[in-house]
């Protein structure tokens, strides 16, 4: 497919310089966000995910480049506007001190409601199905201020969804979950992609979530730096993770996906309980090292 022909993303970043005062994030980034697509966004500490997510969502202004929505500019368009086609969960949110889950909830039908437009039926259903959706239903009273890491960050990802956007930008949604709420947020994340159509962008730091739910991986690097970007499947590589993380790996398929599973090189000390040294660090000039290193610890060998 070339240039012309393509079809054009709903969200794109062209050429964007992102900056804060002196700081420069990023220099002439352009990305496109696949229409319809669950789109990763990958890379090391400090490389300029947040960034990118917020300069996404209007946020913040780019000191160059433009971020097109719906083939406009962002920057023209009115904040009621933008935030009924396209909702942020960024990174750290502070609420309101006292403030309730169902009230903070609420907040998301801002961009719907308007002078002459009063709280309706359509609202009350909106958060209550997000709050549903992300299991807080039950927290409805309780102020925001007293709940765990874990609960509060599903309540902002509620607070999002009750936004009713066809895009949503979501900055680490799995950040403080236990395992079981993560798998949740991101099958939740796969279904409005999947069967409501929505764009789904997240920030995750879990390489192999990344790749398990990804259409679209973004890998970034230090300096606000597209390293790659594709399906997981042709762009996770041993090579790529060592470059862009430095951190030595094998990838092999997940047993349960297929999809590429990152396993990070043991160190050359480790040697777990039962295995030969051979074994452990694929040496073949172990020799005579016997098989149970604790059969030889006088220590052990009193006691046996
Ligand atoms: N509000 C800010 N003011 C100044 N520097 C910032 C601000 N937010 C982020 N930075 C800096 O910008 C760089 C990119 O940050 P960020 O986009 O948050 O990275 P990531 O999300 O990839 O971890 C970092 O060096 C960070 O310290
Ligand atoms: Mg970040």
């Amino acid at each position: 497919m070339t240039a012309t022909n393509r079809p054009a993303s709903r969200l794109r970043a062209e050429g964007l310089t992102l900056s804060y005062d002196q700081r420069t994030v990023a220099t002439d980034l352009t990305v496109d966000i696949p229409d319809h697509s669950f789109t990763v966004i990958i890379g090391p500490n400090a490389c300029g995910k947040s960034t990118l997510l917020t300069a996404l969502a209007r946020m913040l202004k780019p000191r160059a480049g433009q971020v097109y929505l719906d083939g406009a500019a962002i920057a023209s368009y009115r904040s009621r506007e933008v935030a009924r086609r396209l909702g942020l969960l960024p990174q750290t949110s502070t609420a309101p001190g006292g403030i309730t889950v169902g009230d903070l909830v609420a907040r998301g039908r801002y961009p719907h409601q308007g002078i002459l437009k009063q709280w309706s039926a359509e609202d009350e259903t909106a958060v209550v199905d997000a709050m549903r959706q992300t299991g807080v239903l039950e927290l409805a009273d309780r102020p925001v201020d007293d709940l765990s890491g874990g609960q509060r960050q599903r309540v902002w990802l509620s607070m999002v969804l009750a936004q009713q956007t066809s895009i949503l930008l979501l900055d680490e949604p799995t950040t403080y979950l236990d395992i079981a709420h993560q798998v949740e947020v991101l099958d939740l994340c796969a279904e409005l992609h999947a069967h409501k159509g929505h764009t789904v962008v997240a920030v995750l730091h879990d390489l192999n979530q990344a790749c398990r739910y990804a259409t679209h991986l973004i890998v970034m690097r230090p300096g606000g730096v597209i390293a790659a970007e594709g399906d997981p499947r042709n762009v996770m590589t041993a090579e790529l993770v060592e470059d862009v993380f430095g951190l030595p790996c094998r990838i092999i398929p997940d047993p349960e996906t297929g999809t590429p599973l990152m396993v990070p090189a043991a160190p050359k000390w480790y040697a777990p309980a039962g295995a030969t040294s051979a074994e452990t660090t694929g040496r073949t000039d172990a020799g005579d090292v016997p098989a149970d290193g604790a059969a030889h610890d006088p220590a052990m060998a009193k006691t046996s």
